[in-house]
């Protein structure tokens, strides 16, 4: 079944039972500044699961294009992908688990749909804790569905955790919240426990990953395929977990493992939407992907990973910029993860000994594999092909250089933070590509220290040495640096002028505009925005230092810090003053980095104060 088929067999089968197909989000959500992507399907969701009504019903299905960023160093065994699509339906307060359990096994099983043979299909539930009790209910459920079959449903304890009661062959395992628990994305939000499924790939235990095998067992034996979510429970922002008024279900499965297994291939790089970029790929470096056989020669596996690094990491890039919200290759928020894809896939080119240009050759092959479904591509064509060149033009005439630097720094010592630093701001080697050559090398790379190292050469660059940031690397960040230090002035500003009341909704920068969205219940009148502009410019005028401190959450809000009290910020938080300490203009959680001196923002203008939607205000504004 070739994945196009599975994609619209999905969404016809949950057609059949009453959802309604939506359109997939866009990858950059932009109207959610705490996340750089959409990770799941749920995400567009989250305000329908706790009470708002959706337009198109209680009943909802859609492919969803994800990108997950966790997984990158992953990427290279036979499951993990940067980028994927999401088949997923919901419930919104309809119905709850018996027919989401039902309907699954039916979709999996039936001969009309996927036809999976019910024997290799292996399940799992929450296993209960503080929190919420045993999933007894869907165990139930699931039992009925295999014994209908003929199956035994036997309920099996995991090995890995429990190496003493670990049942081989068992049908039915239960997980803690590390496995069976879903959400909230972010700190707070809906959640709960869930239930998912897994095909046995049929291959041998291997006895290095525990004595026995289960679900979760990380031999490669069983591939996780789809996840069925109960979202009852909220996270609160002290931690705990209370009811959500109504019963939801999220689920979400991988539509290229799930086509994988399919076409009984044992890894998600052999289904048929891949065979065209390794076929670039083969012709480019003369080298061609192997489906692998676990005693396949150690230059195969190598190979193999570097052309699957590459596929993955390519198509990842060609959809974060050709995506509807694009980003482009910087040194910022998604911009930063484009850069670091398309630099690593360049970098595990050139092992290959591809040493030509080559990124916008595979954008051109994922344009006309997924340019049908996803038309964005076709329309942005032009802004991938251009982007990704210079990315690579500006690389690529770095990286030998840089590579031979390294070994250089590494002949004696594992290099530290500074040298990394050398590494990323003259050959523009992103950190975690550093990392992942000391990793190599059997190294470990002090990140505190570069962090450190980072910081400092921000403010210097502010200063004498600007030429800190060679080859091109600083790009934009000189400019998107002063516009977020601009972003923390109008913030006090608009807290002077319409009150306290006004807190940050979310911000973006590029390099030609500070977006900003605030709560705030009404239109801005004309003399407001004047007024709000006026005490921004003032406040450069002054030419006010800018500094920050780290400090405990307390502490911040003790010196009466405005910003994100997250913990995941960690223990200690970093405070940015403008201003000296005791009248500093604004005091403001954040990481940074800023320019040191307000002088350096030359001259602020709104060019916009518009609805970002209801009871938030959102603002663009610039520097010249
Ligand atoms: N929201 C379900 C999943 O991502 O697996």
């Amino acid at each position: 079944m070739l994945t196009s088929e599975l994609r619209q067999k999905y969404l016809d089968f949950f057609k059949e039972k009453g959802h309604s197909i939506i359109p997939s989000a866009s990858l950059i959500p932009k109207e959610d500044p705490t996340v750089l992507f959409t990770t799941a399907g749920m995400q567009q969701l989250v305000p329908y699961f706790i009470g708002k009504s959706h337009p198109m019903g209680n009943r909802l299905t859609d492919v969803q294009k994800c990108i997950r960023t966790v997984d990158i160093d992953e990427v290279g065994d036979n499951r993990h992908l940067t980028f994927f699509e999401m088949l997923g339906n919901w419930s919104l307060g309809d119905y709850f688990k018996q027919e989401a359990i039902t309907w699954s096994f039916e979709f999996l099983t039936d001969e009309k749909w996927l036809a999976l043979d019910p024997k290799k299909l292996f399940v799992t539930v929450f296993a209960g804790d503080k929190d919420a009790p045993k999933d007894e209910e869907s165990i139930g459920i699931w039992q009925a569905q295999f014994q209908m079959q003929g199956i035994s449903a036997e309920i099996g304890k995991p090995g890995k955790d429990e190496p003493t009661d670990g049942k081989e062959g068992a049908r039915i395992y239960s997980y803690g919240k590390k496995e069976n628990w879903w959400g909230p994305i972010g700190e707070t939000g809906p959640c709960g426990p869930n239930s998912e499924m897994f095909y046995d790939t049929g291959r041998k235990h291997d006895p290095d990953f525990g004595k026995v095998c289960h679900p979760n067992c990380d031999c490669g034996r069983f591939v996780e395929i789809w996840n069925d979510v109960f979202l009852v429970h909220e996270k609160k922002a002290d931690g705990s977990f209370g009811p959500l008024k109504q019963k939801n279900v999220d689920t979400g499965m991988g539509l290229e493992r799930t086509a994988a297994m399919l076409q009984g291939k044992d890894t998600v790089f052999e289904i048929e939407t891949f065979a065209g970029i390794f076929d670039a790929l083969a012709t480019l470096s003369g080298i061609k992907y192997e489906p692998e056989t676990p005693n396949a020669k150690s230059e195969v596996q190598k190979a193999n990973k570097s052309l699957r690094i590459i596929a993955d990491h390519l198509r990842a890039a060609t959809f974060i910029i050709g995506d509807e919200n694009g980003a482009v290759p910087s040194n910022v928020g998604q911009g930063y993860i484009v850069r670091r894809l398309v630099r690593r896939a360049i970098r595990e080119g050139r092992r290959l000994g591809i040493d030509k240009a080559f990124t916008d050759k595979v954008a051109l092959v994922v344009i006309g594999e997924f340019g049908y479904h996803y038309k964005e591509l076709e329309t942005n064509k032009d802004r991938v092909i251009s982007e990704l060149k210079k990315e690579e033009e500006k690389f690529g005439t770095t990286l030998e250089k840089g590579l031979k630097e390294f070994e250089k720094m590494m002949k004696d010592h594992v290099i530290d933070g500074k040298e990394a630093f050398i590494l990323f701001s003259t050959y523009g080697f992103p950190l975690e590509l550093t990392q992942e050559l000391v990793g190599e090398n059997g190294g470990n790379l002090d990140i505190a220290e570069f962090k450190k190292e980072f910081e400092k050469h921000q403010e210097l660059s502010r200063t004498a040495s600007a030429g800190m940031f060679k080859g091109g690397l600083a790009d934009h960040s000189e400019e998107t640096t002063r516009l977020h230090t601009a972003t923390h002035l109008l913030h006090k500003a608009l807290r002077q002028v319409l009150g306290d009341d006004v807190a940050q909704k979310g911000s973006n920068i590029t390099a030609e505009r500070l977006r900003f969205d605030f709560t705030y219940g009404e239109k801005m009148t004309p003399e407001q925005i004047k007024e709000v502009e006026n005490l921004v410019n003032e406040a450069i005028k002054k030419d006010l230092p800018v500094r920050f401190e780290e400090m405990s959450v307390e502490q911040a809000k003790g010196v009466g810090a405005v910003g994100l009290f997250e913990s995941k910020y960690g223990d200690k938080v970093k405070v940015y003053f403008v201003g000296e300490d005791k009248d500093a203009f604004s005091v403001e959680i954040c990481g940074g980095p800023h320019v040191a001196r307000t002088s350096e923002l030359g001259s602020f203008k709104i060019l916009k104060e518009e609805s970002a939607s209801a009871g938030i205000r959102r603002i663009k504004a610039t520097l010249s």
